[in-house]
């Protein structure tokens, strides 16, 4: 019978087969499906796969430092960490507008991404890690959907660089590139994480971004996030994160007055994201979690949980 192990070494094969000894670049997002993507292409042609990986500041906390160990020194990828904090923050700076902002990380990745590829001109094939959804959702998505948020999926391709794609996962269910995942030695919190939108955190910073909001949201999100890994829920939601809202309340510390921002939880259980139901997470579990968030995180003095569906709401606040 047809499983995976063969499949892995069926797709080397061919892999190594028609890229000989040419190069390839991957752009690894840290995502499931870029991960295994890259792995497997190691796999097959060892450092003829350049990956890179852009830092665009959007990221959750200390997700760069986990890419890189994870992929360089555990997995042993040749991987090109781009250092483009300072660029997206420049150019989103003042910008509210949830599709403004997409688009400028949208336009601002590619960039970035063609100026790395430019180093590797020698490379001949460009890999992505598209799964069966992805094929389906493209070809389901003709003109008859209306189009509510311009997702970017990171990878998008500039156009006048002559690369040939290779999709090695294109034939793949989810849970079969997880498996697969598994089988080439990639670890579990990378193969289990939630999905994580391109734009990253931007679109979880209500109206304009800044420095200083994003080191409060990373925290808020991180604890969030072990909050649910410590009492055994992360694994029973589709996804969960936190939102900086623009809004400051009042409070009390001591017995001083405060001001400060209101953060919102956000849980959902869901099968592909299309639509979504907010999770039953147990009020202790939260109640654990916003005890946290306000005696640790400076910044917050109010935290609240989001309790509405999609639809109507989108999962993301932007
Ligand atoms: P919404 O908010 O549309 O989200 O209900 C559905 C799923 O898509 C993710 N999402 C995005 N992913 N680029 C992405 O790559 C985007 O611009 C984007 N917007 C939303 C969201 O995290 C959820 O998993």
């Amino acid at each position: 019978t047809w499983s995976l192990q063969d499949f892995i070494t069926q797709k080397i094969e061919e892999i190594r087969k028609k890229v000989g000894n040419d190069k390839a670049i991957i752009a690894l997002s840290g995502g499931v499906d870029s991960s295994v993507a890259a792995v497997l292409m190691h796999k097959a042609i060892g450092n003829n796969l350049k990956a890179v990986f852009v830092d665009h500041a959007l990221l959750r906390l200390n997700e760069e430092n986990d890419v890189r160990s994870i992929f360089k020194e555990i997995m042993g990828l040749d991987l090109t960490v781009v250092n483009a904090r300072e660029r997206f923050l420049t150019k989103l700076k003042n910008v509210s507008e949830p599709e403004k902002k997409r688009k400028i990380i949208g336009e601002e990745f590619i960039r970035v991404f063609e100026e790395e590829s430019k180093k590797f001109s020698d490379a001949k094939y460009l890999i992505q890690g598209t799964i069966y959804s992805d094929v389906i959702e493209s070809a389901a998505s003709g003109k008859k959907t209306a189009k509510i948020k311009s997702h970017h999926n990171v990878g998008g391709l500039p156009e006048d660089i002559n690369f040939e794609i290779i999709e090695p996962l294109r034939n793949l269910f989810k849970d079969e590139v997880r498996n697969v995942g598994e089988i080439l030695g990639i670890p579990k919190h990378i193969l289990y994480r939630h999905p994580f939108p391109g734009p990253g955190l931007a679109i979880r910073i209500i109206e304009d971004i800044t420095e200083e909001k994003l080191e409060i949201l990373k925290k808020v999100d991180n604890i969030f996030i072990e909050t649910l890994r410590d009492t055994g829920w992360y694994n029973k939601v589709w996804q969960a994160f936190a939102v900086l809202t623009p809004i400051k309340t009042v409070g009390v510390v001591g017995d001083e007055r405060s001001y400060e921002y209101v953060v919102s939880l956000r849980s959902v259980d869901s099968v592909e994201g299309m639509t979504a139901d907010w999770s039953r997470i147990p009020f202790e579990v939260l109640d654990k979690a916003s005890r946290r968030i306000t005696n640790e995180v400076k910044g917050v003095g109010r935290v609240v949980y989001d309790i509405t569906s999609k639809p109507p709401s989108t999962i993301e606040w932007e």
